[in-house]
């Protein structure tokens, strides 16, 4: 049976940006909070390093600003930038306040450790498991709010606008369509306001930091409900993550560079002062492809991260869990070093907000990793993501509270139709396709691109939506459908974005236009202004507009 539920607002997803966006919204309103797995499987929780902030007397704004925009490579919006910056201290605050419990110093103040391209102590970490204590603190919180819903295993598969309903005028959301993976059913949830907090699209690629979770639904969902994004040609490749069979994701933080560890070839060379004079605290971006290229150049499977000349205390009190997990795979870090390799880590580009998080649909926000702010320019500066998180969830809470009683509730949505879809018999089709995707953005559209790269990599990705959207069409939707058809979806977007950008920049970095453009500019895509094919219905959304 299909249910109709009805919300003040609807929270797609419950990372660090959802729970926060809910938390901060006036107690008297009803939320609906989804997360597609258990709420703790979110890249949040899986976050190391921490957050950044200003709170040290000498430090300022000013130097975390401008870390923030040399990072960025002249892309960050800078009226972003400035306003995460000086909301950080507050955003902290507040996590403080909820209960998360942050690493000490001897004076009891808030430990400060460091990470690449900042050029002072500011990161706010619990030991080396940041996410693990925002994630379960602002979730104990969550499940005391009486106004807030949190429902698990809930995989929203659609917005549902004005527009696609075929009514004229602005395009206003009115809600989403939502698969419940426990009874197979897709039930409406109906409600004033909808935020995507889906997280990023880092699974688009074969070797990722990212939980399962991590498949643009977001983006992909604003997409076809006619949002602009941009810059998605950013993904951000983390340079160290750990090279084990047994290790599957996992990472190893940049604040074990912070506090000195060095990177090394197998025979124990150092390498990054010859690529950069920050060596090991350059930019994400600048590390990352230091080691592709040197992993191509000698034909090696990985570098090495060496913390061992360390005091072995020191080293497993500032990082406990990933000595515990590097332990239980035979590496004792206090004497050996770690094998690393960079993998897809952070979706900078995104669905486009304004200053307060709306997007080009009147109502809907967006989030976290799913939005574009601005804030992280063409390579985003380490432990800047959950604090944009938390800075900007809140600016989406103050402009929901405001505008809430001016805002009429929506209008009826149609209940899903599944009368012309069968079960499906072949899906094999979904698993071989999702490999194949993950694959070849791996190999053409990685840490070093060229135009013919990306030319093959649009060829298949058409090739690969064509057959899902066939699939979506006729068969009852599952949950690994619908993130194969969002990742699909996701993937064009990048490849999209990184043939417009005529230049290497940041995270971009292409053979054929090895320098910087002189005109600098986002890569905007445009939804009712794209020639090419994606399609902002589905056949299946046309059914129901037509139904409606
Ligand atoms: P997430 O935390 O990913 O949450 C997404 C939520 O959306 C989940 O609940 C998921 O179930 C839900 N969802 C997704 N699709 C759907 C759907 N279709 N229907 C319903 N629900 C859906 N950043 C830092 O600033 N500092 C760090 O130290 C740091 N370390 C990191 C370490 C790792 C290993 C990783 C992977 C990332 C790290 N990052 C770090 C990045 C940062 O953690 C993320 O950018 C941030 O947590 C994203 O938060 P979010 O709330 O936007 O999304
Ligand atoms: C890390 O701990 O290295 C991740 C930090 C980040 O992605 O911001």
């Amino acid at each position: 049976m299909n249910t109709t539920y009805e919300h003040d607002v609807l929270v797609i997803g419950s990372g660090a940006a959802g729970m926060t966006l809910a938390l901060n919204l006036p107690a008297h309103l009803r939320i609906a909070l989804l997360s597609k797995a258990v709420p703790t499987e979110a890249s949040t929780y899986y976050a190391q390093g921490g957050v950044a902030a200003v709170l040290d007397a000498t430090d300022s704004l000013g130097s975390h600003v401008s870390d923030t925009l040399v990072a960025g490579a002249g892309l960050c919006h800078e009226d972003s930038v400035t306003f995460t910056v000086e909301h950080g201290p507050e955003a902290v605050n507040w996590l403080v306040q909820q209960g998360v419990r942050f690493t000490l110093d001897e004076s009891d103040h808030l430990h400060l450790t460091r990470e690449g391209g900042h050029s002072h102590r500011r990161i706010i970490h619990a030991d080396d498991a940041t996410g693990r204590a925002i994630s379960t603190g602002l979730l104990d919180r969550v499940r005391a709010a009486a106004n807030i819903d949190l429902l698990e295993n809930r995989v929203a598969v659609d917005l549902i606008t004005t527009h696609k309903l075929g009514q004229a005028g602005d395009n206003r959301v009115l809600g989403a369509y939502v698969l419940d993976k426990d009874s197979g059913e897709v039930d409406v949830f109906r409600a004033r306001f909808v935020a995507l907090a889906t997280g990023g699209a880092s699974r688009a690629y074969l070797y990722t930091s990212n939980p399962d979770i991590a498949t643009g639904d977001g983006i992909a969902m604003a997409w076809r409900a006619g949002c602009r994004v941009a810059n998605m040609e950013f993904n951000q490749f983390h340079p160290t993550c750990l090279y084990h069979p047994q290790a599957g994701t996992f990472l190893i933080t940049e604040a074990m560079r912070g506090e000195g560890a060095l990177l090394r070839l197998p025979d124990g060379t150092r390498f990054m002062p010859s690529f950069d004079e920050r060596a090991e605290l350059a930019p994400r971006d600048i590390v990352a492809r230091a080691i592709d290229y040197e992993m191509k150049r000698l034909g090696i499977r990985c570098v090495y991260l060496d913390i061992s000349h360390q005091p072995a205390d020191f080293i497993k009190a500032h990082f406990p869990n990933i000595h515990q997990k590097c332990l239980e795979l035979g590496i004792d870090i206090t004497t050996d070093p770690i094998p690393v390799v960079p993998a897809a880590h952070f979706t900078c580009g995104g669905v486009m907000v304004n200053g307060h998080s709306e997007t080009d649909v009147q109502n809907l926000y967006a989030i976290g990793e799913t939005s574009f702010t601005g804030l992280h320019g063409a390579n985003r500066m380490a432990s800047n993501s959950l604090l944009e998180c938390v800075v900007y969830a809140m600016a989406a809470a103050r402009d929901i509270s405001t505008r809430f009683d001016s805002t009429p509730p929506p209008s009826a949505c149609p209940a899903w139709d599944a009368s012309q879809v069968r079960d499906p018999d072949e899906d094999v089709v979904i698993l071989h396709n999702w490999d194949e995707l993950r694959r070849f953005m791996w190999d053409y559209v990685g840490i070093v691109r060229t135009t013919k790269r990306l030319e093959r990599a649009l060829h298949r990705v058409q090739l690969l939506q064509d057959e899902i959207e066939e699939y979506y069409s006729h068969y009852r939707v599952s949950a690994n459908l619908l993130e194969l058809r969002n990742l699909v979806m996701v993937s064009e977007l990048i490849i999209r974005c990184a043939l417009m950008r005529k230049e290497s920049r940041g995270l971009h970095y292409t053979l054929d236009y090895p320098e910087l453009d002189s005109v600098i500019q986002d890569s905007v895509l445009v939804p009712e202004q794209s020639t090419w094919r994606v399609p902002s219905l589905s056949t299946r959304d046309r059914a129901i507009a037509s139904a409606g």
